[in-house]
Formats: structure tokens, sequence, C-alpha cells
């Protein structure tokens, strides 16, 4: 099982995505700041795993914190809620997660809790049981969505929705076709390289081939070739965000690739567990886009490719409109058209059913 990230004693561990394929290198993050900046910096990413590094990050913050009253920690906590929420603005995961967490002194609050280290646990334990559900929730939709996988399929990814991109081990759209894979089908997968962080060349490729699932590469650009040549029987993609009518924030380029599906006729599938899907946000316009360094554009690592001092747009999300997508495959079953039902049906449920 491949172990994006965990909490020890010393602090949170993470595996340094920056440095994938070619290095596998772990970081033990000791103090809420230092996760705050790994999410940042990209040394963890992927919409679950931000949420559950965010929730470790505030625990650590907690448990650091030297006030001496419920009151002292919840003055703290208020201040590295707002660092851990100004990392990334997209991925809903975070906002989240980090409302879990503030729930947590709320509660402790209302029962009149007067122990800090009471709360401290309860704080830690919370972002441990964060965790935990990620990897059951992933488990859950790759069971869903592996019956919408035909055997003998080549599914086609964007970005990295896989294990590295969650809590660990199965993923979202990787969890889908790792799902298909344990119910018995044989998938292949083909992964767009995902200019400009490159999570496809570099991620989900490492983390297909480390669990020898049939994985070819390809860039970006050649997708609607591949698709026109036939070589493509679904798309499955994760989310960062899901408003409420079913537009799906992902990854710059997802767009792009829902259009080329739908032009060839190609499902095209989202996957993401329940906390994925924002309610609050009506359409996709609402849904805020990150715009990163342009370095990211560019550069490959250090080296330049653009001549010094040219614009750049480094937009890393794009929506693709609901009405592209076939499916949206959660822990809790598979919504479909008219989204705004199906969804609010999903997210009001409580226990994991099939819609
Ligand atoms: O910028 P990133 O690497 O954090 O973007 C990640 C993605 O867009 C993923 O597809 C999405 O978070 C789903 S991860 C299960």
């Amino acid at each position: 099982m491949i172990k994006t990230l965990e909490w020890t004693s010393e602090g949170v561990r993470m595996l340094d995505q920056r440095l994938l394929p070619n290095e596998e290198k772990y970081l033990i993050l000791r103090s809420y700041e230092e996760v705050a900046d790994a999410i940042k910096k990209m040394v963890v990413r992927g919409a679950p795993a931000i949420g559950v590094s965010a929730a470790m990050g505030l625990a650590l913050g907690a448990n650091q914190s030297v006030g001496t009253s419920v009151a002292d920690l919840e003055y703290d906590f208020k201040f590295m809620c707002q660092v851990m929420e100004a990392t990334r603005p997209t991925a809903v995961n975070l906002f989240w997660a980090v409302e879990r967490m503030r729930q947590v002194i709320a509660k402790a609050k209302s029962e009149k809790v007067t122990y800090v280290e009471e709360v401290k646990n309860r704080l830690t334990d919370e972002a441990i049981a964060i965790f935990n559900e990620d990897i059951e929730s992933n488990r859950a939709l790759g069971r869903f969505g592996g019956e919408l996988i035909p055997d003998g399929a080549t599914v086609l990814t964007h970005c990295n929705a896989g294990a590295l991109a969650t809590a660990g081990d199965y993923g979202t759209a990787l969890g889908v076709i790792r799902g298909a894979i344990d119910a018995g089908k044989r998938v292949a997968v083909i992964a767009d390289e995902t200019r400009p962080f490159l999570q496809g060349a570099r991620l989900t490729a490492w983390e297909l081939a480390k669990d020898n699932i049939p994985v070819t590469v390809i860039t970006d650009n050649m997708a609607g070739h591949v698709m026109k040549q036939g070589k493509i029987d679904c798309v499955v993609v994760g989310a960062d965000r899901i408003a409420a009518n079913g537009d799906a924030a992902n990854k710059i380029g997802t767009y792009m690739v829902a259009v080329l599906a739908k032009q060839h006729n190609i499902p095209f599938y989202v996957a993401a567990p329940i906390s994925t899907v924002d309610l609050s946000t009506a359409t996709g316009d609402g849904i805020p886009i990150e715009e990163r360094d342009a370095k990211e554009v560019t550069h490959v690592r250090d080296h330049q490719l653009t001549p010094e001092g040219v614009g750049v747009h480094n937009f890393a999300f794009d929506v693709t409109p609901h009405e592209l997508i076939e499916a949206i495959i959660t822990d809790r079953g598979v919504a479909r058209a008219p989204y705004t039902e199906s969804l609010r049906n999903l997210v009001t449920t409580r226990s994991a059913h099939a819609s």
C-alpha cells in the first residue's frame, strides 16, 4: 500500500510528491506551519490528501498550543485554521476538513469540557478519523465505480487521482480502476501527462506501475487522436469540488478531455468522495480557480522552456459542465443527471448505498 501521509508521534510523515518518480523521500512535518507550507508547495496534493493533511496539521498545531484553557486553545486554533485555509482555494475537501476540526472544539465547548488536553486529544482523534474514513470512502467508491468499467477496458485518466491524491491505498479515479481489477476485470490505463506539474506522467504512472496495472503515458495533446483511433473505452477523473448542479472542477485540461469524450461518444465519469460535493456552490461558475506561479509553466524543474519575460497563464483547474458528465461516482453510490437532485440525495444519505 502506498503511504501518502500518516500521523506519527514525531509529526505528519509525508511522501514528497515533488520528487517522484525519481526519489521516494518522506518528510516529517513537525508544525502546522510546515504542513500548510507543504500543501502550498504541493509536497502533498490531490483534494482528499489536502483535506487529511490540513486536519493532521491542525491537530499538530493544537497539540503544540501552550494555552492552559480551552478558550486559549480556541484562540490559537482560529488562527491556525485561517493559515490552513489560505493554502489552496479550489479543493473543497480542505475547507470541509478544517470545518470538521472546528466542530470538535465547538462540541467540546457545548459539552463544557474544561480540560484542554481532552480537547487536544479529541482533535487528534478527529484527524485520524478523517484519514481512516478517506481510505474507506475510496474503497466504497471503487466498488461502485468498478461496476461501470467493462472487462478488458482501456481507461483514460487525467492528473493523479490515485493513492497519492488521497490518504493512500486506493484513490478515487484510480480507486475505480482498482475496484474493477479487484472485481476480476482486466483494465489498462492511458494517463495524460498533465502539464504543467506532470501529475499523470510522474505520479499516476508511478503508482500504477508499482501495482503492476498496465499504464501508457501520452502527452495531453494526444488525447483526441487516441480517442479517434478507438483506443479509449471510458474516461475516469477525480474532482476538487463538485457544485450542486454537478459541474466539476478538476485539474486543468479535464474540461478539454470531457469535450473530446463527448465528440467521440466515450462515457466520461467523475469519481470523488462525498466530501468533494459542495452543495453551497450552485454551479461551477462559483468555484474559485487557483492560479499558480508562472514558473511551473515556464520551467521544467530548473530548466527554462520559454523566452524570458513572456506572459504566462497558470490556471491550476478548470470546470467540466455537468452535461458532459455521464455519472458521478461517490462512496455513497453513483449519481446521474439531474445532478441537483441525485447529489443532494446522496449528500443527505448517511450510510453508503447505491443510487
Ligand atoms: O493540483 P493538484 O495536483 O492538487 O490537483 C489534483 C487534481 O486535480 C485531482 O484530480 C483531484 O484533486 C482529485 S484527487 C482524488
